[in-house]
Protein backbone atom coordinates (compact mmCIF):
# COMPACT_ATOMS: atom_id res chain seq x y z
CA UNK A 1 0.00 0.00 0.00
CA UNK A 2 2.58 2.33 0.97
CA UNK A 3 4.77 1.99 -2.36
CA UNK A 4 1.44 2.14 -4.10
CA UNK A 5 0.80 5.24 -2.63
CA UNK A 6 4.54 7.01 -3.44
CA UNK A 7 3.87 5.87 -7.09
CA UNK A 8 0.83 7.67 -7.37
CA UNK A 9 2.65 10.92 -5.48
CA UNK A 10 5.40 10.25 -8.15
CA UNK A 11 3.49 10.07 -11.34
CA UNK A 12 0.73 12.96 -10.03
CA UNK A 13 3.87 15.56 -8.88
CA UNK A 14 5.34 14.64 -12.68
CA UNK A 15 2.40 15.20 -14.12
CA UNK A 16 1.69 18.11 -12.19
CA UNK A 17 5.54 19.63 -13.20
CA UNK A 18 4.70 19.30 -16.59
CA UNK A 19 1.28 20.82 -17.06
CA UNK A 20 1.48 24.16 -19.54
CA UNK A 21 -1.90 25.24 -19.20
CA UNK A 22 -4.43 25.55 -16.44
CA UNK A 23 -6.83 23.31 -18.77
CA UNK A 24 -3.94 20.53 -18.62
CA UNK A 25 -3.80 20.95 -15.12
CA UNK A 26 -7.17 20.59 -14.22
CA UNK A 27 -7.45 17.33 -15.86
CA UNK A 28 -4.58 16.11 -13.44
CA UNK A 29 -6.24 17.26 -10.68
CA UNK A 30 -9.74 14.95 -11.93
CA UNK A 31 -7.28 12.28 -12.90
CA UNK A 32 -6.03 12.18 -9.15
CA UNK A 33 -8.59 14.10 -6.67
CA UNK A 34 -12.24 13.57 -8.79
CA UNK A 35 -14.61 11.44 -8.06
CA UNK A 36 -13.16 8.47 -9.16
CA UNK A 37 -9.65 9.58 -9.16
CA UNK A 38 -6.85 7.39 -8.34
CA UNK A 39 -6.62 9.10 -5.01
CA UNK A 40 -10.37 9.30 -3.77
CA UNK A 41 -10.70 5.22 -5.06
CA UNK A 42 -7.21 4.47 -2.54
CA UNK A 43 -9.32 6.48 -0.18
CA UNK A 44 -12.47 4.04 -0.93
CA UNK A 45 -10.18 1.10 -0.40
CA UNK A 46 -9.54 1.57 2.85
CA UNK A 47 -12.12 -0.79 4.05
CA UNK A 48 -10.54 -3.61 2.80
CA UNK A 49 -7.31 -2.34 5.19
CA UNK A 50 -6.62 -3.97 8.49
CA UNK A 51 -8.30 -2.54 10.82
CA UNK A 52 -5.32 -1.90 12.73
CA UNK A 53 -3.31 0.05 10.09
CA UNK A 54 -5.82 2.03 9.07
CA UNK A 55 -5.06 4.87 11.53
CA UNK A 56 -1.58 4.67 9.76
CA UNK A 57 -2.58 4.61 6.30
CA UNK A 58 -5.05 7.32 6.47
CA UNK A 59 -2.78 9.75 7.66
CA UNK A 60 -0.47 8.80 4.43
CA UNK A 61 -3.40 8.90 2.22
CA UNK A 62 -4.10 12.39 3.64
CA UNK A 63 -0.54 13.28 3.31
CA UNK A 64 -0.70 12.37 -0.54
CA UNK A 65 -3.95 14.25 -0.62
CA UNK A 66 -2.37 17.34 0.41
CA UNK A 67 0.74 17.34 -1.24
CA UNK A 68 -0.45 16.76 -4.26
CA UNK A 69 -3.43 19.43 -3.57
CA UNK A 70 -1.09 22.13 -2.62
CA UNK A 71 1.08 21.33 -5.61
CA UNK A 72 -1.91 21.83 -7.98
CA UNK A 73 -2.95 24.84 -6.75
CA UNK A 74 0.77 26.50 -6.75
CA UNK A 75 1.53 25.36 -10.28
CA UNK A 76 -2.15 26.84 -10.90
CA UNK A 77 -1.42 29.79 -9.53
CA UNK A 78 1.80 30.24 -12.14
CA UNK A 79 0.01 29.13 -14.52
CA UNK A 80 -2.54 31.42 -14.38
CA UNK A 81 -0.58 34.43 -14.02
CA UNK A 82 1.04 33.20 -17.60
CA UNK A 83 -2.12 33.13 -18.82
CA UNK A 84 -3.39 36.25 -18.24
CA UNK A 85 0.07 37.77 -19.30
CA UNK A 86 -0.30 36.07 -22.68
CA UNK A 87 -3.95 37.39 -23.03
CA UNK A 88 -2.90 41.07 -22.52
CA UNK A 89 -0.37 40.65 -25.20
CA UNK A 90 -2.59 39.61 -27.60
CA UNK A 91 -5.13 42.07 -27.11
CA UNK A 92 -2.90 45.28 -26.42
CA UNK A 93 -3.77 48.47 -28.25
CA UNK A 94 -1.66 50.60 -29.17
CA UNK A 95 -2.79 53.50 -27.54
CA UNK A 96 -0.20 56.05 -29.44
CA UNK A 97 -1.06 55.45 -32.91
CA UNK A 98 -3.02 57.96 -34.67
CA UNK A 99 -7.09 57.52 -34.98
CA UNK A 100 -8.72 57.06 -38.31
CA UNK A 101 -10.73 60.07 -38.79
CA UNK A 102 -14.17 60.20 -39.74
CA UNK A 103 -14.69 61.96 -43.04
CA UNK A 104 -17.07 64.98 -42.79
CA UNK A 105 -19.60 66.26 -45.57
CA UNK A 106 -18.92 69.59 -46.67
CA UNK A 107 -21.92 72.09 -48.69
CA UNK A 108 -22.25 71.25 -52.15
CA UNK A 109 -20.17 74.05 -53.95
CA UNK A 110 -24.08 75.55 -55.27
CA UNK A 111 -24.77 75.94 -51.96
CA UNK A 112 -21.74 77.90 -50.74
CA UNK A 113 -21.95 80.36 -53.86
CA UNK A 114 -25.78 80.93 -53.04
CA UNK A 115 -25.23 81.78 -49.43
CA UNK A 116 -22.24 83.65 -50.80
CA UNK A 117 -24.67 85.71 -53.34
CA UNK A 118 -27.60 86.15 -50.30
CA UNK A 119 -24.75 87.56 -48.18
CA UNK A 120 -23.41 90.18 -51.10
CA UNK A 121 -27.15 91.01 -51.76
CA UNK A 122 -28.20 91.64 -47.62
CA UNK A 123 -25.23 93.80 -47.47
CA UNK A 124 -26.37 95.85 -50.34
CA UNK A 125 -29.95 96.50 -48.35
CA UNK A 126 -31.94 93.66 -50.72
CA UNK A 127 -34.36 90.88 -49.22
CA UNK A 128 -34.64 87.35 -50.03
CA UNK A 129 -37.48 85.59 -51.81
CA UNK A 130 -38.55 82.38 -53.27
CA UNK A 131 -41.30 81.17 -55.23
CA UNK A 132 -42.90 78.19 -56.81
CA UNK A 133 -41.08 76.40 -59.55
CA UNK A 134 -44.26 74.81 -60.48
CA UNK A 135 -45.40 78.25 -62.13
CA UNK A 136 -48.32 79.65 -63.91
CA UNK A 137 -48.13 81.04 -67.86
CA UNK A 138 -49.23 84.49 -66.23
CA UNK A 139 -46.52 85.00 -64.06
CA UNK A 140 -43.28 83.43 -66.29
CA UNK A 141 -44.23 85.04 -69.70
CA UNK A 142 -47.60 87.21 -69.78
CA UNK A 143 -46.72 89.38 -67.04
CA UNK A 144 -42.90 89.79 -68.52
CA UNK A 145 -44.14 91.58 -71.93
CA UNK A 146 -44.34 88.07 -73.13
CA UNK A 147 -47.87 87.42 -74.75
CA UNK A 148 -48.71 83.67 -76.29
CA UNK A 149 -47.47 83.25 -79.47
CA UNK A 150 -44.71 85.60 -79.09
CA UNK A 151 -41.33 84.65 -80.90
CA UNK A 152 -39.38 85.73 -77.53
CA UNK A 153 -40.84 82.70 -75.85
CA UNK A 154 -38.72 80.32 -78.14
CA UNK A 155 -35.10 82.01 -76.34
CA UNK A 156 -36.75 79.33 -73.64
CA UNK A 157 -37.88 76.01 -74.12
CA UNK A 158 -40.13 75.31 -71.59
CA UNK A 159 -41.59 71.83 -70.01
CA UNK A 160 -44.96 72.47 -69.71
CA UNK A 161 -47.30 70.80 -67.41
CA UNK A 162 -50.97 72.19 -69.98
CA UNK A 163 -51.47 75.36 -71.76
CA UNK A 164 -51.27 77.64 -68.57
CA UNK A 165 -48.82 75.54 -66.05
CA UNK A 166 -45.56 75.11 -66.50
CA UNK A 167 -42.27 74.49 -65.08
CA UNK A 168 -40.87 78.40 -64.51
CA UNK A 169 -38.14 78.60 -67.08
CA UNK A 170 -36.70 81.80 -65.43
CA UNK A 171 -36.60 83.16 -61.64
CA UNK A 172 -38.06 86.79 -63.33
CA UNK A 173 -41.68 84.98 -63.06
CA UNK A 174 -40.81 86.46 -59.65
CA UNK A 175 -40.21 90.01 -60.50
CA UNK A 176 -44.00 89.80 -61.88
CA UNK A 177 -45.26 88.02 -58.77
CA UNK A 178 -43.32 90.53 -56.66
CA UNK A 179 -44.54 93.48 -58.14
CA UNK A 180 -48.10 92.63 -58.42
CA UNK A 181 -48.19 92.21 -54.65
CA UNK A 182 -46.11 95.16 -53.17
CA UNK A 183 -45.61 98.95 -53.82
CA UNK A 184 -42.46 100.45 -54.33
CA UNK A 185 -39.84 100.13 -52.84
CA UNK A 186 -38.98 97.06 -54.06
CA UNK A 187 -35.18 95.41 -53.73
CA UNK A 188 -35.22 92.01 -53.07
CA UNK A 189 -33.14 89.15 -55.13
CA UNK A 190 -34.49 85.48 -55.46
CA UNK A 191 -32.23 82.54 -55.62
CA UNK A 192 -34.02 79.63 -57.35
CA UNK A 193 -34.17 76.42 -59.34
CA UNK A 194 -35.53 76.50 -62.80
CA UNK A 195 -36.10 74.59 -66.00
CA UNK A 196 -35.61 74.42 -69.36
CA UNK A 197 -35.38 71.50 -72.14
CA UNK A 198 -31.74 71.75 -73.02
CA UNK A 199 -29.02 69.49 -72.53
CA UNK A 200 -24.87 69.87 -73.33
CA UNK A 201 -22.34 70.72 -71.23
CA UNK A 202 -23.12 74.29 -70.34
CA UNK A 203 -27.05 73.66 -70.25
CA UNK A 204 -28.67 71.47 -67.64
CA UNK A 205 -32.45 70.75 -67.82
CA UNK A 206 -32.54 72.24 -64.36
CA UNK A 207 -30.48 74.58 -62.83
CA UNK A 208 -29.77 77.65 -60.26
CA UNK A 209 -30.88 81.18 -61.26
CA UNK A 210 -30.46 84.08 -58.98
CA UNK A 211 -33.09 86.97 -60.04
CA UNK A 212 -32.55 90.89 -58.89
CA UNK A 213 -35.29 93.63 -58.45
CA UNK A 214 -35.25 97.04 -57.58
CA UNK A 215 -37.98 99.71 -57.95
CA UNK A 216 -38.18 103.13 -56.43
CA UNK A 217 -38.19 106.74 -57.80
CA UNK A 218 -35.22 107.30 -60.04
CA UNK A 219 -33.49 104.31 -60.72
CA UNK A 220 -31.57 104.21 -63.37
CA UNK A 221 -28.91 102.28 -65.47
CA UNK A 222 -26.22 104.22 -63.56
CA UNK A 223 -27.90 102.30 -59.94
CA UNK A 224 -27.76 98.72 -62.05
CA UNK A 225 -24.45 99.54 -63.42
CA UNK A 226 -23.15 100.00 -59.74
CA UNK A 227 -25.31 97.41 -57.92
CA UNK A 228 -23.32 95.01 -60.12
CA UNK A 229 -20.01 95.95 -60.16
CA UNK A 230 -20.54 95.79 -56.53
CA UNK A 231 -21.59 92.02 -56.64
CA UNK A 232 -18.65 91.06 -59.26
CA UNK A 233 -15.81 92.31 -57.05
CA UNK A 234 -17.35 90.72 -54.32
CA UNK A 235 -18.02 87.36 -55.98
CA UNK A 236 -14.47 87.08 -57.92
CA UNK A 237 -12.21 89.70 -56.82
CA UNK A 238 -12.05 93.42 -56.28
CA UNK A 239 -9.95 93.98 -59.33
CA UNK A 240 -12.86 92.44 -61.33
CA UNK A 241 -14.35 95.10 -64.25
CA UNK A 242 -17.63 94.96 -65.69
CA UNK A 243 -18.55 95.70 -69.04
CA UNK A 244 -22.61 96.67 -70.07
CA UNK A 245 -23.52 95.43 -73.61
CA UNK A 246 -26.65 96.15 -75.58
CA UNK A 247 -28.86 93.47 -75.66
CA UNK A 248 -32.85 92.69 -75.59
CA UNK A 249 -35.23 90.84 -72.94
CA UNK A 250 -38.95 91.61 -73.55
CA UNK A 251 -39.32 92.55 -69.98
CA UNK A 252 -36.43 95.34 -69.67
CA UNK A 253 -35.95 98.55 -72.21
CA UNK A 254 -33.08 98.89 -72.50
CA UNK A 255 -31.58 95.71 -72.13
CA UNK A 256 -27.89 95.08 -71.65
CA UNK A 257 -26.19 91.52 -71.15
CA UNK A 258 -22.95 91.94 -68.95
CA UNK A 259 -19.80 90.29 -69.00
CA UNK A 260 -16.88 90.38 -66.25
CA UNK A 261 -13.54 89.74 -66.72
CA UNK A 262 -12.20 86.21 -66.25
CA UNK A 263 -11.94 85.14 -62.67
CA UNK A 264 -9.57 82.78 -63.66
CA UNK A 265 -6.72 84.83 -65.82
CA UNK A 266 -7.86 88.16 -64.66
CA UNK A 267 -8.64 89.68 -68.14
CA UNK A 268 -5.61 88.13 -69.71
CA UNK A 269 -6.76 85.08 -72.00
CA UNK A 270 -7.67 81.33 -70.55
CA UNK A 271 -9.27 78.54 -71.60
CA UNK A 272 -12.50 79.31 -68.95
CA UNK A 273 -12.56 82.62 -71.18
CA UNK A 274 -11.85 81.28 -74.76
CA UNK A 275 -8.89 84.46 -74.82
CA UNK A 276 -11.57 86.78 -74.89
CA UNK A 277 -10.19 87.49 -71.01
CA UNK A 278 -13.99 88.12 -70.56
CA UNK A 279 -16.68 86.02 -69.35
CA UNK A 280 -20.49 86.61 -70.16
CA UNK A 281 -22.43 86.54 -66.60
CA UNK A 282 -25.63 87.47 -66.76
CA UNK A 283 -29.08 89.58 -68.94
CA UNK A 284 -30.43 92.79 -67.22
CA UNK A 285 -31.81 96.07 -67.97
CA UNK A 286 -34.32 98.54 -67.03
CA UNK A 287 -37.48 97.14 -65.97
CA UNK A 288 -40.13 98.20 -69.43
CA UNK A 289 -42.77 100.66 -68.18
CA UNK A 290 -45.20 98.10 -70.43
CA UNK A 291 -44.60 95.42 -67.35
CA UNK A 292 -44.46 98.00 -64.49
CA UNK A 293 -48.41 99.37 -65.78
CA UNK A 294 -48.88 95.53 -66.01
CA UNK A 295 -48.18 94.36 -62.69
CA UNK A 296 -50.06 97.66 -60.86
CA UNK A 297 -47.07 99.99 -60.63
CA UNK A 298 -47.04 103.58 -61.98
CA UNK A 299 -44.72 103.92 -64.51
CA UNK A 300 -44.93 107.86 -64.22
CA UNK A 301 -43.24 107.80 -60.80
CA UNK A 302 -41.47 104.76 -60.88
CA UNK A 303 -38.79 102.91 -62.30
CA UNK A 304 -36.56 100.26 -61.73
CA UNK A 305 -33.50 97.64 -62.79
CA UNK A 306 -34.01 94.53 -62.64
CA UNK A 307 -31.23 91.55 -63.52
CA UNK A 308 -30.95 87.45 -63.54
CA UNK A 309 -28.40 84.68 -63.43
CA UNK A 310 -27.37 81.52 -63.37
CA UNK A 311 -25.27 80.25 -59.93
CA UNK A 312 -23.94 77.40 -61.47
CA UNK A 313 -22.58 79.47 -64.33
CA UNK A 314 -21.07 81.76 -61.16
CA UNK A 315 -19.90 78.43 -59.35
CA UNK A 316 -18.32 77.22 -62.60
CA UNK A 317 -16.29 80.40 -63.51
CA UNK A 318 -14.93 80.65 -59.92
CA UNK A 319 -14.27 77.45 -59.06
CA UNK A 320 -13.03 76.61 -63.34
CA UNK A 321 -15.87 73.77 -63.26
CA UNK A 322 -15.58 72.56 -66.93
CA UNK A 323 -18.90 70.85 -67.17
CA UNK A 324 -22.28 71.96 -65.81
CA UNK A 325 -23.34 68.21 -65.16
CA UNK A 326 -20.79 67.79 -61.96
CA UNK A 327 -22.72 70.06 -60.41
CA UNK A 328 -25.77 67.50 -60.66
CA UNK A 329 -23.62 63.95 -60.55
CA UNK A 330 -22.94 64.09 -56.70
CA UNK A 331 -19.69 62.49 -57.58
CA UNK A 332 -18.21 62.05 -53.99
CA UNK A 333 -14.66 62.81 -55.57
CA UNK A 334 -15.77 66.21 -57.24
CA UNK A 335 -17.66 67.13 -54.00
CA UNK A 336 -15.13 66.67 -51.76
CA UNK A 337 -12.54 68.84 -53.15
CA UNK A 338 -15.02 72.02 -51.89
CA UNK A 339 -14.54 71.00 -48.39
N1 LIG B 1 -34.61 85.98 -67.10
C1 LIG B 1 -33.55 86.23 -68.05
C2 LIG B 1 -33.02 84.88 -68.52
O1 LIG B 1 -33.26 83.90 -67.92
C3 LIG B 1 -32.43 87.04 -67.43
C4 LIG B 1 -32.86 88.42 -67.07
C5 LIG B 1 -33.34 88.70 -65.80
C6 LIG B 1 -32.75 89.46 -67.99
C7 LIG B 1 -33.72 89.99 -65.47
C8 LIG B 1 -33.11 90.74 -67.66
C9 LIG B 1 -33.60 90.99 -66.41
O2 LIG B 1 -32.32 84.83 -69.51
Amino acid sequence: MKEKLDGIKLAALALIENAVSTAELNDVRVKYLGKSGEISLVMRDMANVPKEERPAMGKLVNELRSVVENALNEKNAILAIKEEEQKFKEEEIDVTLSATGKRLGNLHPLTLIRRELIDIFLSMGFSVDEGPEIESDLYNFQLLNIPKDHPSRDMQDTFYINDNILLRTQTSAMQARIMTNQQPPIRVVVPGKVYRSDDDASHSPIFNQFEGLAIDRHITMGDLQGCLQTFAQKIFSSDTKVRLRPSYFPFTEPSVEVDVTCAMCHGKGCRVCKGTGWVEILGAGIVNPAVLEMCGIDSNEYSGFAFGFGIDRIAMIKYGIPNIKMLYENDVRFLKQFN
